[in-house]
């Protein structure tokens, strides 16, 4: 896997389970996208349907959850996490959905090389790391390179939307999307509660959901 110079995830050496070693064995062929193969929405999946990114979907319950409920759609995650990987494979190969891919890759990268140009309806990132300390902000993934990278695959009026548990990480991403006019406000949809955000809410921590429409009116022109 290409690696960039400031990451904004650290690989973290958890245990892989049988069954996700082998989820990812017996599944990968069918649902797993190898970014250097090229990726086309309309080869990849079986049915054509608005293309909703998720950066970061952990171990997946929730994206599966989400490919489940809206069959008309269809879905790409892009993890780094292989046990996250194997366990959403799982899920999957169990429930028979046929409209979600995984690409194994750094996001950015994904975004910048591999996705094509103006091809993707919704961009969503639940929970990005937060990197709390002030020395290690810089690996946050959303910062105003990411919003280079969002617009370059995102149709016209395409969604971005965020949700984090970090007050000031939330304050960042408005002020960032504030000081481009290419990105406008917008009502936040309906999400389904991620692994993360239950610890979070444990821990007492307010949930912060974030929306923003991609409407690059230069290029309408
Ligand atoms: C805090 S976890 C949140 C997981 C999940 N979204 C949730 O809410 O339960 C952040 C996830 O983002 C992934 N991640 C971080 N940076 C990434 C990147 N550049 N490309 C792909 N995945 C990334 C990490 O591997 C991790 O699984």
């Amino acid at each position: 896997m290409e690696s960039r110079q400031v990451r904004s995830y650290v690989l973290r050496q958890g245990r892989m389970t049988a069954a996700q070693r082998s989820s990812i064995s017996k599944y990968w062929k069918i649902f797993g996208i190898d970014p250097m193969a090229g990726f086309n929405p309309l080869e990849s999946f079986p049915r054509e349907g608005p293309l909703t990114v998720e950066i970061g979907f952990g171990m997946g319950d929730s994206l599966l959850a989400m490919a489940k409920a809206e069959s008309g759609r269809n879905f790409l995650g892009l993890e780094v996490h292989g046990p996250g990987i194997g366990h959403l494979l799982l899920g999957v190969s169990e429930s028979e959905i046929k409209n979600i891919r995984v690409m194994k890759i750094d996001a950015l990268t994904a975004l910048e090389k591999h996705l094509p140009e103006n091809s993707v309806n919704r961009l969503q990132i639940f929970f990005p790391d937060p990197w709390p300390k002030k020395k290690h902000q810089k690996r946050r993934l959303v910062n105003a390179g990411f919003l280079d990278l969002a617009a370059r695959v995102l149709e016209q009026n395409g969604l971005v939307h965020i949700a984090t548990d970090w007050a000031d990480y939330a304050d960042q991403i408005k002020y960032t999307f504030l000081n481009d006019c290419r990105f406008l406000s917008t009502e936040v949809p309906d999400r389904v509660e991620t692994k993360y955000e239950k610890r979070g809410i444990r821990y007492g921590n307010q949930i912060f959901d974030i929306a923003y429409r991609f409407c690059d009116l230069i290029d309408q022109k």
